[in-house]
């Protein structure tokens, strides 16, 4: 029989958990929260409403939602209840061990042709999208999203909720200092990160520079 997975979310990001899943070798079923988002469906595949996601518990789901909060809510209102797996794209290359650090996390979303090198910490329901680099002794915790393109440095720590835009820099830390990003900050796509950012910020431009 063939593999299923449950993916939260039905907007683009979940279609691109799906052909993450596909690429698997896993089928992949949807959920939505609601009818209107049912009616809004333009993938292929089947699509389940949230309520009726205790009939499937028996699959392993992901959260397939960009958006670093609302994931974090479809996690805390699923914890213990579902099972929460990790999906790996099989192009993604991973240094020694590294591997093994993602499966030991929950969640976790690694699209097509992403780089980790090693000794890198990856906390749960992480996103790191296509063709984003993670260098050696980062630290990305908890619900961080990095967009297409981006280049996490060496000795760099994402604090909870980080959003990193499409093909942004984070230049390293070093080995007595991560540069951090700090909880909620939001990186732009395109900018260069030289220095710490503050929390609940947004970042753009090179260097980058706080703008809200
Ligand atoms: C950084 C970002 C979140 C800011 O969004 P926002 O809060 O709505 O900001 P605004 O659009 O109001 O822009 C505020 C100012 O910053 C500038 N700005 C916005 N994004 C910028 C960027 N990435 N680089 C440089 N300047 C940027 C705007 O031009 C504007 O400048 P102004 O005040 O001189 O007119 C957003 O622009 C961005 O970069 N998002 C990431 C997109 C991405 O990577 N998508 C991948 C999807 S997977």
């Amino acid at each position: 029989m063939k593999k299923r997975i449950g993916i939260f979310g039905t907007s683009g990001m979940g279609r691109e958990a799906g052909d993450v899943a596909r690429a698997c070798g896993i089928e992949p079923f949807y959920v939505a929260r609601d009818e209107i988002e049912v009616a809004g469906w333009i993938g292929a595949g089947e699509v389940i409403l949230e309520k009726e996601v205790g009939a499937y518990s028996h699959y392993p789901f992901v959260i397939g939602i960009g958006d670093n909060e609302i994931r974090r809510k479809v996690a805390l209102r699923f914890e213990g209840k579902l099972d929460f797996s990790n999906l790996v794209h099989p192009s993604a290359t991973f240094g020694y061990r590294q591997r093994k650090v993602i499966n030991e996390a929950q969640g976790v979303i690694v699209a097509a042709g992403v780089r980790f090198t090693s000794n890198i910490a990856v906390e749960s329901f992480v996103l790191f999208n296509q063709n984003a680099t993670i260098a050696h002794d980062c630290v990305v915790e908890h619900f961080v999203h990095v967009a297409p393109g981006a280049n996490i440095s060496g000795n760099v720590h994402l604090r909870q909720g980080v959003w990193v835009g499409a093909g942004a820099v984070i230049n390293q830390g070093d080995d007595k200092r991560r540069l951090t990003i700090g909880m909620n900050s939001v990186i732009g796509s395109g900018a260069v990160v030289t220095e710490d950012c503050e929390p609940n910020g947004i970042y753009v431009g090179v260097p980058a520079k706080r703008i809200k």
